[in-house]
């Protein structure tokens, strides 16, 4: 039997350009293939908390999360940097009587990523003057990245073993002695801070000084069942009341102060949405 050349000829005629749109289609999976910063931090993630258990101290584990943290910037989550935008801006230091008002017109914007019952993936966007109070992070491990603008921190881990005492007053209050840890403002672009359950900083507030969004990994997530929840506290200074009888701080050259819980403050945040490159689990 002859070869069919006019068949042959016809299918290379049509092979050619099918091969050029397949080289096309491959350019483009090759881009599209191209991993995103969120979905590596994902993968990082998926793979460093396969449990619920926190990481308690740095590690080689937390070391690669920061580092890997470190290099987003709001771009990478669908953000721009908005610190340079707000009329409002005199900042948390230099607040006039309009913005004092005005702190509380804005609220702040909280951006879910990713969620499972081992971490959660957020963020918060911060209009200059928000405040999230003083709250703690039970059993927790946290990793912030700023993403843009400045946000005044404050953090203290408990003194342990703990120092409580229970003020007579009209109302009973029980105070708890904790150590003062950070107290400053960080501005983008920073490191990445990591906080543990019982170290740098398991207690913190958060305020912003200009527009500000910070990305934060928790790991694992609050659960009151699980014994995880979100407790807010009021902070008074350590001459406020004297230590129990008896009682020594362990660290004369530290800052401390009396921490009382106080019932969940109303906190002006409304959800987002999300518009940065999608995750894939
Ligand atoms: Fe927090």
């Amino acid at each position: 039997m002859q070869p069919n050349f006019g068949k042959s000829l016809r299918n290379l005629a049509v092979f050619a350009p099918l091969k050029s749109i397949i080289a096309a289609f491959s350019n483009y999976s090759g881009m599209t293939a191209r991993r995103s910063s969120v979905q590596s931090l994902y993968e990082l993630c998926a793979k460093t908390f396969r449990t619920s258990q926190p990481l308690t101290q740095p590690s080689q584990a937390s070391q690669a999360l920061s580092s890997l943290m470190d290099t987003i910037g709001p771009g990478d989550v669908g953000l721009k940097d908005e610190s340079t935008e707000d009329d409002r801006g005199h900042g948390v230091f230099g607040l006039s009587e309009l913005s004092r008002t005005a702190r509380w017109s804005q609220p702040i914007t909280y951006l879910d990523l990713y969620e499972c019952d081992k971490f959660t993936m957020c963020i918060f966007c911060f209009p200059t003057s928000a405040v999230i109070p003083l709250h703690d992070h039970p059993g927790m491990c946290v990793f912030s990245k700023i993403l843009y603008g400045s946000l005044h921190v404050k953090a203290y881990d408990w003194v342990e073993p703990s120092l409580v005492r229970i003020v007579k007053g009209p109302e009973n209050i029980t105070v708890r002695l904790a150590k003062l840890v950070t107290d400053k403002v960080m501005t983008a672009p920073c490191e990445t801070s990591v906080l543990y359950p019982k170290r740098a900083g398991n207690v913190h507030c958060f305020t912003a000084v200009t527009p500000c969004a910070v990305l934060d990994v928790l790991a694992p997530p609050y659960l009151e069942s699980a014994g995880r929840p979100c407790t807010y506290y009021h902070d008074y200074p350590f001459s406020s009341f004297s230590l129990p009888d008896g009682a020594d701080i362990p660290d004369k050259e530290g800052e401390y102060a009396w921490l009382a819980e106080i019932k969940s403050p109303d906190i002006y945040m409304r959800q987002g949405r999300y518009s940065g490159p999608a995750i894939q689990p």
